[in-house]
């Protein structure tokens, strides 16, 4: 048998052993915590997106969320610097109201720069890219109001686009 030095060994022990808690903390997130990679569902004209008649995103924002069924949400969420809408109240935009049990499922798409999309205390955290539009699905069990925050930098007031979701 080959001579292998015995802190080579452990080093190489350690390396495979390291290998195995990353791929099981992958697994884990993906099949136990449900923590999925968002899709990229469709593209769209970043140019026009947000021009009425052109896409969901063109319609007046208080039309953006639609009820597919009782607690089965969509809603089109537009980001731009430095807001989004639906969701950023402190740019004059609507929260983002559902049910307390309600399944709403996020479609977001940027018109001018990279932006991001995260809600806090869901599973919710996206990339949001003009051209592209990412989507993901959150049930808000409790009541309460959830914060979306933009975490990709966005310019001077990126530290100010946040948006609101409230949960009756
Ligand atoms: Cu939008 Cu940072």
């Amino acid at each position: 048998m080959m001579y292998v030095d015995p802190s080579e060994r452990n080093y190489i022990i350690g390396t495979v052993a390291l290998l195995a808690v990353f791929a099981a903390a992958v697994l884990i997130s993906g099949f136990a915590y449900g923590i999925q990679l968002p899709q990229p569902v469709d593209q769209v004209d970043p140019r026009i997106v947000a021009t009425p008649g052109n896409s969901p995103w063109g319609d007046p924002v208080e039309e953006r969320m639609h009820e597919l069924a009782p607690g089965k949400y969509e809603v089109y969420v537009l980001a731009q610097t430095w807001m989004y809408s639906p969701g950023s109240t402190n740019y004059g935009q609507p929260p983002i109201t559902v049910p307390a049990g309600s399944t709403v499922t996020f479609y977001v798409t940027s018109k001018d720069i990279q932006h991001g999309f995260k809600i806090q205390g869901t599973n919710v955290n996206m990339m949001i890219l003009p051209g592209q539009v990412s989507s993901l699905t959150a049930t808000f069990d409790e009541p309460g109001e959830y914060n979306i925050i933009c975490h990709e930098y966005c310019g001077v007031n990126h530290h100010t686009m946040f948006g609101k979701i409230i949960v009756e």
